[in-house]
């Protein structure tokens, strides 16, 4: 079930002029959320914004006896919700209502995990590689950014046996160019023997090439899809996916109730 609460910041660490990752006092919700949850957060108590605005789970924290105690989100400045994010200070409070949505599957033994990541759409992974790393699944993280400065956690993914498979859009680290086009190399020489579960996170048209790549290669692969949330709650509609039914039929979802992560498959891509 989840729970709303007035969650106290306790850190704001920046990561970049744009990044930063903030802790958010929140027990019940990191006892409970399992990777690809996310939570509404009010970023701002004044009118603007308004609205609250969803945050994947980034960490879910525990004190030393290993009882949980907060969470933490991974945001990028984008307007006036993640720029309140971005300024928090300890001792300000913020309504955190989670967690919500539906999660990824975890896959298990025999079948490797291959995370597929751009940008912020990072968020969802560190949870699911523990989650993986917990299950032994042997997992890659393939992740995209901009530049090298907007690569974060890497030495969080390596101390759990991740593998990393990096690209950047100006080729300041890993591979010149897009995320997609080792992943597409990957699966090109990967025997059809060899089970792999992919998980993507990020721009909408990397979902998509993502998704028409694990199709190609008639792999599994569970994507998590940004759209706009006014209520998390299955209220307001804003937030609806297009989708193919198995009878070739086209209907909608609301992704917040039935997402944030689907099949990437049953999914009605745009391009
Ligand atoms: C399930 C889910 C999980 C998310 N997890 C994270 C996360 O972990 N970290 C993070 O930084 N962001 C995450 N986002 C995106 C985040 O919710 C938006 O960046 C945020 O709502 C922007 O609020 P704002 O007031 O700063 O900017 P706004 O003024 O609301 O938006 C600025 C611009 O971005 C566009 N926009 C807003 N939201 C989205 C969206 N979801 N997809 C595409 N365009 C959008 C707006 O149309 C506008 O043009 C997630 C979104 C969803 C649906
Ligand atoms: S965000 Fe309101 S229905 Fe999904």
């Amino acid at each position: 079930m989840p729970v709303d609460v007035a969650a106290e910041v306790v850190a704001n660490r920046l990561l970049s002029a744009d990044y930063n990752v903030l802790t958010l006092t929140a027990p019940a919700i990191a006892a409970t959320a399992a990777p690809g949850q996310f939570v509404m957060i009010k970023a701002a108590t004044g009118l603007d914004p308004l609205l609250r605005r969803p945050f994947s789970v980034f960490e879910m924290l525990r004190d030393s006896s290993g009882t949980a105690t907060a969470i933490t989100i991974l945001s990028k400045r984008i307007g006036p919700a993640t720029a309140s994010i971005y300024d928090a200070r300890p001792g300000q409070r913020m309504a955190c209502l989670g967690p919500l949505g539906r999660p990824f599957t975890i896959v298990e033994p025999p079948a490797d995990a291959w995370m597929i990541a751009g940008g912020v759409g990072l968020a969802p992974f560190a949870t699911l590689a523990q989650a993986l790393q917990a299950r032994r699944v042997r997992t890659t993280l393939f992740y995209g950014a901009r530049r090298a400065a907007e690569l974060f956690y890497l030495d969080f993914f390596r101390a759990l046996g991740v593998e990393l498979v990096i690209s950047t859009e100006d080729g300041s680290a890993g591979e010149r160019g897009r995320v997609v086009s080792p992943l597409e190399r990957a699966l090109a020489s990967r025997a059809a023997s060899s089970p792999v579960m992919l998980y993507a996170c990020g721009p909408e048209r990397m979902l998509a090439a993502t998704a028409h790549t694990a199709m190609k290669h008639q792999r599994p692969c569970q994507v998590s899809v940004e759209r706009i949330m006014g209520c998390g709650l299955g209220g307001c509609y804003s937030c609806v996916v297009p989708m193919r039914g198995d009878d070739g039929r086209f209907y909608h979802v609301r992704s917040c109730l039935a997402g944030p992560v689907l099949a990437a498959d049953e999914i009605l891509w745009e391009s």
